[in-house]
């Protein structure tokens, strides 16, 4: 049995009220969302019964707490992707965090310019910059993936030139599980003065991620897709970007001085976070990176690569299913698509919900991808820290069922 930081996957499971509420879940749908731990939700219980308050507002011991816990936890977010904290705000969750950059990196572009794109962006990534261009009279171009499911490197150093102004690219794709060569694809991107935007949202609950050493000029990600909370998400942006960009969203707590003439806004981070933060969220954000780093991520790897290594190896054992990405483990991590011939990716999820199986199926906001690969939709299986064979031999006893029901 692999130990997680000295800890059975028995465990890991105890940790996840969850599983101890729902014992017959086998719950392979962690890249849709993912479930808390205990000490997530304790982080955020004690939050609201002891000490809640509005931050940077209040000057009673209360608010003092709220506050001073609140810029802990982005300095404990900051050091867990190698960014300090005041290149660390904290956005609703990644959809929000990507609106906010297509907003204030807009105004630069000009008709001819260029945004680059991989073929594998989630919808969140997509829609904004597709707006954005369509608004200055830019262009959206998009690098296609190989055949292996992966990016074509040559063909994105081919398609960068010097009216590339933006490069949006997933670390890690939702649909195809494939990890993108990041820190290749900023230093290439970088020679033509490109700003370089990465959704780590599926790859920061893989993966260890220093934001320095890819080099990136902005990096988004969603708490609750590694063992955090919802509506809470991570806008990494790069010091010397964040002095030239003014905020897109105005309020309370992101300013300096107001007067009816003038607004001078605060400093990084501040000034990309208006209104009311999350507090709670982002205090059960630092606490899921405690967690996540309580494990080890050697551990975690290891652990993940033989499930799906397991998982890989049970779906070919069916015959005639097609898994939508890399068939290697080498850049992929646990989520999985896959198509089963004759049936339906809706009537097999329904199926298997029904048996306690819990699966995504569809375009996985990530139509332009999914609909040029297999139009009607694909079912994914992804994988998470409590994921075990049972889950995963559940999931191809349940494709067998549902064949023999429906056919
Ligand atoms: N983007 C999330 C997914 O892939 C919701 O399921």
């Amino acid at each position: 049995m692999e130990m997680l930081g000295g800890r059975t996957i028995e465990d890991i499971r105890r940790d996840f009220p969850i599983f101890r509420n729902r014992p017959n879940l086998a719950y392979l749908d962690t890249a849709a969302t993912s479930h808390m731990p205990s000490v997530v939700l304790e982080a955020m219980v004690d939050f609201e019964v002891n000490y809640r308050a509005n931050v940077h507002r209040g000057l009673y011991p209360e608010a003092e707490l709220a506050t001073n816990a609140y810029e802990s936890a982005r300095a404990e977010v900051a050091a867990f992707i190698a960014a300090e904290p005041a290149e660390v705000s904290f956005t609703s969750g990644s959809t929000a965090s990507l609106q906010m950059l297509a907003a204030m990196l807009g105004p630069r572009l000009k008709p001819g310019d260029n945004i680059l794109v991989s073929s594998m962006e989630h919808h969140s990534a997509l829609l904004p910059f597709k707006q954005i261009a369509v608004e200055r009279g830019a262009m959206v171009t998009t690098v296609q993936h190989d055949a292996d499911y992966r990016l074509d490197l040559t063909t994105f150093q081919l398609m960068l030139n010097n009216r590339t102004k933006i490069v949006v690219i997933t670390a890690v794709s939702n649909v195809l599980g494939t990890v993108n060569p990041i820190a290749d694809i900023v230093q290439e991107a970088h020679k033509h003065g490109a700003i370089v935007i990465v959704d780590a949202a599926q790859y920061i609950p893989h993966l260890a991620l220093s934001v320095k050493e890819w080099g990136a000029d902005a990096v988004v990600s969603s708490a609750h897709k590694m063992y955090g909370p919802l509506g809470v998400g991570v806008l990494y942006i790069e010091k010397s970007l964040g002095l030239t960009l003014t905020p897109s969203n105005l309020g309370g707590g992101m300013m300096l001085e107001v007067t009816s003439s003038i607004t001078t806004f605060a400093e990084a981070p501040h000034k990309f976070e208006s209104g009311t933060p999350n507090i709670p969220g982002v205090i059960g954000l630092a606490a899921a990176t405690r967690y996540l780093s309580s494990l080890g991520w050697s551990n975690i790897i290891a652990r993940e690569e033989a499930m799906t290594r397991l998982l890989i190896v049970g779906l070919l054992s069916l015959g005639d299913i097609a898994i939508i990405g890399p068939l290697t483990m080498d850049n992929r991590i646990g989520v999985i698509s896959f198509t089963v011939p004759g049936l339906h990716p809706h009537d097999l999820a329904t199926i298997l919900g029904e048996q306690g199986v819990a699966i995504r199926v569809g375009h996985h906001c990530a139509m332009p991808l999914v609909s040029s690969i297999v139009p009607g939709g694909v079912a994914r299986a992804s994988l998470g820290l409590y994921t075990t064979e049972e889950d995963i031999s559940r999931l191809i006893q349940g494709i067998k069922f549902a064949r023999q029901t429906l056919s």
